[in-house]
């Protein structure tokens, strides 16, 4: 089984996902920049390994990535996946890791990237807001996109209560788009991505709902 690398900021519910995906933990690794990362303690819990690399006491990001880059290259990966890893991360770091490296963005890339996507969704008035897993590249989140979900916007969310739903769904893509890369069924095309079996059934979805 090929190797899959989890790179985590904080509280790791997305990398959970992943950790329950069925994909063999003893071939997952999970590498955080903060020691003090809630989802360290969840990897621990999972039997899964786990690496601490402290930013902070890199002088810079260059040598911080160079420092990552080695720690993920010696787990020898197929993936590397983005699960809240809350650092921008250098071209150089990029570019290595081209069409290997994955991230979950909480909004409907192309819009809202960056912080703050559920309050710039509601402050918009969007109608459906959501989630994307695309591959990383070096313009920040961006990318050619692998698997998005949608919810609703209701009309009295809040952040939180958008935040939530929208995080359900992020548990749901996650898993499958690594499920997907790791049984092969990604291909580039032009630049984007297309899945190969992937079962979609080709439901529609409308927010708010039309009349019959
Ligand atoms: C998730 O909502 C993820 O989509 C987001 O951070 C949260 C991490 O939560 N990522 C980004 O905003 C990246 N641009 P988690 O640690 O519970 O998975």
């Amino acid at each position: 089984m090929k190797s899959l690398v989890i790179l985590i900021s904080g509280r790791g519910s997305n990398m959970q996902a992943l950790l329950e995906s069925g994909y063999p933990r003893d071939c997952m690794t999970v590498i955080s920049n903060n020691p003090n990362a809630a989802g360290l303690e969840i990897a621990k819990n999972y039997g899964v390994a786990t690496i601490v690399l402290d930013h902070r006491s890199f002088p810079d990001r260059e040598t911080f990535d160079v420092a990552l880059a080695e720690k993920i290259d010696a787990c020898k990966p197929k993936l590397v996946a983005l699960a809240g890893f809350m650092r921008i991360l250098s071209d150089r770091f990029v570019q290595h890791y081209q069409g290997r490296l994955m991230n979950i963005h909480p909004s409907l890339l192309p819009a809202f990237p960056g912080l703050g996507t559920h309050a710039r969704a509601l402050q918009e008035g969007v109608k459906i807001h959501g989630c994307t897993v695309h591959f990383v590249t070096p313009k920040l989140d961006h990318g050619p996109i692998v698997i998005q979900a949608a919810v609703p916007v209701l009309p009295d969310d809040t952040e939180q209560t958008l935040a939530s739903r929208v995080l359900q769904l992020e548990h749901r893509i996650y898993p499958q788009a690594v499920r997907w890369f790791m049984d092969g069924c990604i291909q580039f095309i032009d630049n984007r991505v297309e899945v190969t079996n992937s079962g979609s059934d080709g439901m529609m979805l409308y927010s708010p709902g039309l009349p019959e």
